[in-house]
């Protein structure tokens, strides 16, 4: 397997480790079912979970759902085996485990209603590729989720530990080393952009240990990652061990508490627009020779029709304000995709806001300096551009 997930790094042993994710399975559960509540999944309904682990969310679910058709795809074969024991008896029995990587899945394209990946995205290098993959698997109108950390802000305790925030960088050191991304829970929703879903959402979930109490929270917690650090080098063994002693002393203080959250972003696979724009431009690229820029098809005619297309709309005019009669961020995208195949020109996101009407658009584009990039200079861009260029707008108002 890839990535930065070690079970041994976690716990002392397998067995410590699926008890350990058991736990954290149920110390958000309550905050995270809340989730699922307004969803429906009956029978016929097909849900995964991948990078299932203990198994114990797939049980969540079945009580959830008891009419759905349950599937556990998980890389780790030890963990694959130990699902199988855990699931024998009835309702459990009926969900299915697949020993395999979401890279690798033999599992049907367009066959699920849910799929749900939590705290796995963290440990891998290929988050877009797994990502690609999951919605691959997703029904047109399929919801994804996406559950996982952000260590940039863990964990926080009452009384503070001031170390914490040294073990947790050392921590994120590591797992960058390991291939993993340890920042993901703020990366999630543009994610699931790039990727092509719709109806984004994002939301925290927390879990505060005056609520849960202290051994429901501290039997979640992974007892190994500070030794493992000591001995790979990430930190001082007595840095370590001043930390050790006052997490006693939170324990024992009168009036402590701490939290941890995790992160959801939830996003459907929509209509098929992404892949239907998609496919059209492919087949606009072999049915139309190339347009210059100043050929036989206007601009304003080949905008009007792209849109008209993206839109899904044959009602709109040159004048009509694009964002009003529907457009969105993942249409423009379609829209700078076709222009930069058509015209070998690349613009930012920010220049389709500025020229919100086809006209306007398409006059800029025309214009002897619209601030294209050509697509080969687009492709070296550096992330900052974009940014700069909102900017200067904004200094110009
Ligand atoms: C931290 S555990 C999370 C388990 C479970 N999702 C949970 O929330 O309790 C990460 C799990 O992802 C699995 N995993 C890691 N890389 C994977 C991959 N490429 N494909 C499928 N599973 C993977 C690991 O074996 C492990 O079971």
């Amino acid at each position: 397997m890839t990535g930065s997930y070690v079970s041994n790094e976690f716990s002392v042993d397998i067995s410590n480790e699926l008890e350990r994710l058991t736990n954290q399975v149920d110390l958000f559960w309550d905050k995270e079912s809340v989730h699922y509540t307004d969803l429906q999944f009956g029978s016929g309904s097909k849900i995964l979970e991948c990078g299932s682990g203990s198994g114990h969310y797939l049980t969540k679910l079945v009580d959830l759902y008891p009419k759905a058709e349950f599937y556990s795809l998980e890389a780790d074969a030890a963990y694959a085996e130990a699902q199988k024991v855990r699931f024998q008896e009835a309702p459990y029995n009926k969900i299915n485990v697949v020993n395999c990587t979401i890279e690798d899945s033999p599992l049907p394209e367009n066959n699920f209603d849910l799929i749900i990946l939590r705290l796995v995205l963290e440990h891998l290098p290929n988050a877009d590729q797994v990502v690609a993959s999951l919605r691959k698997m997703l029904k047109v109108g399929g919801r994804l989720f996406l559950i996982d950390n952000d260590f940039h802000n863990h964990l926080l305790t009452y009384p503070n530990i001031p170390e914490l925030s040294t073990l947790y960088d050392a921590y994120c050191r590591q797992r960058v080393d390991q291939g993993g991304n340890p920042y993901i829970g703020r990366e999630l929703p543009m994610l699931m952009e790039r990727e092509g879903f719709g109806a984004i959402d994002f939301d925290t979930i927390t879990a505060h240990s005056t609520l849960t109490g202290d051994t429901k929270f501290i039997s979640s917690e992974s007892s190994g990652i500070g030794l493992t650090l000591v001995q790979d080098g990430y930190i001082e063994a007595d840095t370590y061990e001043r930390l050790s002693k006052k997490w006693s002393e939170v324990l024992f203080a009168d009036n402590h508490g701490y939290y941890r959250n995790l992160y959801i972003c939830k996003g459907t696979k929509e209509t098929e627009v992404f892949e239907k724009q998609a496919k059209s431009v492919k087949a606009n690229q072999s049915a139309r020779p190339k347009m210059q820029i100043s050929g036989d098809e206007d601009t304003l005619t080949l905008l009007t029709n792209k849109w008209k297309e993206v839109l899904d709309r044959d009602d709109i005019d040159v004048d009509h304000n694009i964002f009003e009669a529907g457009g969105s961020s993942l249409m423009i995208l379609h829209i700078r995709t076709f222009i930069k195949e058509e015209m070998g020109r690349d613009y930012p996101s920010s220049f389709f806001f500025q020229y919100p009407t086809i006209r306007k658009l398409s006059e800029a584009i025309d214009a002897p300096d619209s601030g294209a990039s050509t697509a080969a200079e687009a492709s070296t861009e550096k992330p900052s551009s974009n940014l700069q260029q909102l900017k200067d707008r904004f200094k110009k108002k």
